[in-house]
């Protein structure tokens, strides 16, 4: 049983000690003693970085898109545990539904994003809420922190109904060498803005910042989801593992919001300093994306040696470098694979629910009750 009493001394110590720990100028203004005289804050005044206006004041709005995005991404809430896996249970059961590469491609995707869903969450919490310093775009980042914990449940919710080996699973991003090559290359990210000292304020460590918003937002949402999107939602085409497909699509039109609310952040933050993107910093951005890219294309490789599906890794490649140049566009920078094509044109199609509410003949239709996929 729980001590009550004493958990509730121990609030008090810590109540304490936060109220005797001085707050730091860079700090922003909402978690410190509260200033009984100060001014109301008015839209004017709100940053994205470096903020000197108290966080605590979600009215009045400056920035419309990111409360547009909180309301949408409410709109689009679902439950991994409300669709069903009859059909993938029987199929993945089944000596001859699936050929091995098929199996193989599916574990790998499911391996990526089982920890990928919680690198990002980390990212968010321990890193992007600290520094981001505007309540509307703190409003949306509790939601989307709440949408990776359901996308957590989701691998989890797969793995249960499969009987899948969970060890297996939620250590491939440790013991698969492609997926922790991509899980390496972003966490140094996060560890640099989570280390107690890093504060933002100058140039240098904005652009740090920066630096994390184009690795998370712009690579592991934006680009590295794609390519199990592409293999997941094949296989629900041919209408295999439709139960999987299905909750890929929901965190698809969930994850095109994510990617969308980080390119509207870094378009702001570029806005509001214009100083921090230099030349040097474009190539720096540019040079993620390329090792980002390259990164992608192994791990496509490493998925599906043979090719499975109607898909081989050549189109990955093609289609990672048809994605990264939409990425580059959208943050403002030259493209870096000019004249690549998208080999998956359907890929558009089903991110639509509305137009694909029959697709998977499921109860897409459901979900949708508002906030449609217009995002990318
Ligand atoms: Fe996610
Ligand atoms: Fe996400």
């Amino acid at each position: 049983m729980l001590d009550w009493s004493e958990s509730a001394a121990s609030a008090r110590q810590m109540h304490r000690s936060r109220a005797a720990a001085p707050l730091l100028a860079s700090d922003p203004p909402g978690l410190g003693s509260i200033d009984r005289h100060g001014g109301r804050v008015s839209a004017d005044e709100k940053r994205m970085i470096n903020c000197r206006a108290d966080v605590n004041q979600l009215l009045p709005l400056k920035y419309k898109w990111a409360w547009e995005k909180y309301l949408a991404a409410c709109n689009n809430h679902w439950m991994p545990t409300e669709v069903s896996m009859q059909s993938d249970i029987a199929l993945w059961k089944s000596r001859d539904g699936l050929i091995e590469e098929e199996r193989r491609a599916i574990k790998r995707n499911l391996g990526f994003f089982a920890a990928s869903e919680s690198l990002v969450a980390n990212n968010i919490v321990l890193a992007i809420y600290r520094h981001l310093t505007n309540p509307e775009c703190r409003q949306y980042l509790l939601r989307q922190a709440f949408e990776e914990a359901v996308h957590t449940h989701t691998f989890q919710y797969i793995v249960e109904s499969l009987g899948l080996d969970e060890g297996e699973l939620f250590n491939m991003y440790r013991e698969v060498p492609s997926i922790t090559d991509k899980a390496a290359w972003a966490i140094k990210h996060t560890q640099h803005l989570d280390d107690p000292d890093f504060k933002t304020g100058t140039p240098a460590a904005d652009q740090a910042f920066l630096r994390d918003l184009v690795a998370f937002y712009v690579i592991f949402e934006g680009m590295w989801f794609y390519t199990g999107f592409a293999q997941i939602l094949s296989l629900g085409r041919r209408n295999k593992m439709v139960g999987i497909a299905e909750q890929y699509q929901y965190i698809l039109r969930d994850e095109s919001i994510h990617l969308n609310f980080g390119i509207d952040v870094i378009n702001q933050i570029k806005i509001e300093n214009p100083h921090l993107w230099t030349p040097e910093f474009q190539e720096q951005a540019l040079n993620m994306i390329r090792e980002a890219t390259e990164l992608e294309i192994r791990y496509a490789h490493d998925t599906m040696p043979r090719g499975v599906l109607g898909l081989n890794a050549g189109m990955f490649n093609e289609y990672m470098k048809f994605i990264a140049n939409r990425r580059c566009a959208q943050i403002g920078l030259k493209q870096l694979y000019p004249g690549a094509e998208n080999p998956f044109p359907w890929m558009s199609e089903v991110m639509d629910l509305k137009k694909e509410k029959n697709f998977f003949e499921t109860r897409v239709t459901e979900y949708q009750t508002g906030g449609a996929l217009s995002w990318d």
